[in-house]
């Protein structure tokens, strides 16, 4: 960590472990090494270390070639995150964040085998977008020092991170991860474990609308997202968000909040599923309710 980001923290953070380097698991690597943290991303293969190694050379590429960043500082920022396929590489991490599938037997079985790994005095955190983390927390022997920490997509630039504490995360613990979030210039809020937690609860019944309306034929996409965009000052209507967030994450987010919470709102649209079956993921495959090059 620079002398900077450890002036702003309580607790004295160095290693940060990443676990899963898909699109949300490089973001955060990213946002902690350009924060001068080092880091230590875990795949579970060589091809895949490679695909996030790619997705952090091309985020940071496209801040060199937009001149927000020069080609010495990406290389130190990339120079300062390391690669595994052993999650015994986190032995030294002070605060490891999983970000792997929406899983709750992967993630649990992730957090079990990191019992005989971490260090002791080390928080570890699941990036989970819907399912509990209190049931995450529990396959660990210490649940009091796990936390939810839900980053945004593209977390290199959203400034929000969701804090979710359970019923025994321990105060000083929950206290620790608020000011590590501050060192990574990003706005902390706190709130409990229910699926969806703050900004998801809102956004994906206004999301799974949006797909009704299209599924209806009431309007086109163009228009739906249009109407956001230019009269709700949104930064991208809710089918291009639909197909950043990629549409098999969005259904399983919505599927997890419809069967905690019964709300219609949130039982996700027949055109959702029939997008995911026939492999329209959004950006991520290339097409979605648009097409990507
Ligand atoms: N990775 C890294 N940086 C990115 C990026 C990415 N995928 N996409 C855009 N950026 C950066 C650009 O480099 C650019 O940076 P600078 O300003 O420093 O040059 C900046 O973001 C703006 O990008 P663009 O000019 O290309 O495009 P834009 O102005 O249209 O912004 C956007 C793109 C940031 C995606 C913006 O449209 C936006 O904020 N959309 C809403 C995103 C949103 O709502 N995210 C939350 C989704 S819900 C979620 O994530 C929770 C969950 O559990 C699923």
């Amino acid at each position: 960590m620079t002398d900077a980001a450890a002036e702003r923290t309580s607790r004295t953070f160095t290693t940060i472990g990443v676990i899963g380097l898909g699109t949300m698991g490089a973001g955060i690597a990213e946002v902690f090494a350009r924060n001068g943290f080092t880091v230590v991303g875990v795949e579970v293969s060589d091809e895949a270390v490679e695909r996030g190694r790619g997705h952090l050379t091309h985020s940071t590429g496209r801040a060199v070639a937009r001149g927000k960043m020069s080609e010495a500082d990406q290389a130190e920022i990339l120079g300062r995150i390391s690669f595994a396929t052993d999650l015994a590489a986190l032995a030294q991490a002070d605060f490891v964040v999983e970000a792997v599938v929406e899983s709750l037997e992967v993630k649990k079985d992730i957090f079990r085998r990191l019992d005989d790994i971490v260090r002791s005095d080390a928080i570890l955190a699941t990036n989970t977008s819907s399912l509990p983390v209190t049931e995450i927390s529990t396959a660990n022997s210490r649940p009091g020092r796990v936390v939810g920490v839900h980053f945004f997509n593209p977390a290199p630039v959203q400034n929000l991170v969701e804090i979710v504490r359970t019923v025994v995360t321990e105060p000083g613990v929950l206290a620790d991860v608020e000011g590590l979030v501050g060192t990574l210039g990003k706005n902390p809020v706190v709130c409990g474990d229910k699926a969806g937690f703050i900004a998801n609860t809102l956004l994906f019944g206004y999301l799974n609308h949006a797909a009704s309306m299209l599924e209806t034929k009431y309007a086109t996409r163009e228009d739906i997202d249009a109407a956001m965009r230019f009269g709700c000052g949104y930064p991208m209507g809710p089918l291009a968000l639909l197909d950043l967030i990629g549409l098999d994450t969005a259904y399983e987010i919505l599927d997890t909040m419809y069967k905690q919470g019964r709300d219609r709102l949130h039982a996700p649209v027949p055109i959702l599923k029939q997008m995911v079956t026939a492999g329209l993921l959004g950006r991520k495959s290339g097409r979605g309710f648009y097409t990507y090059d």
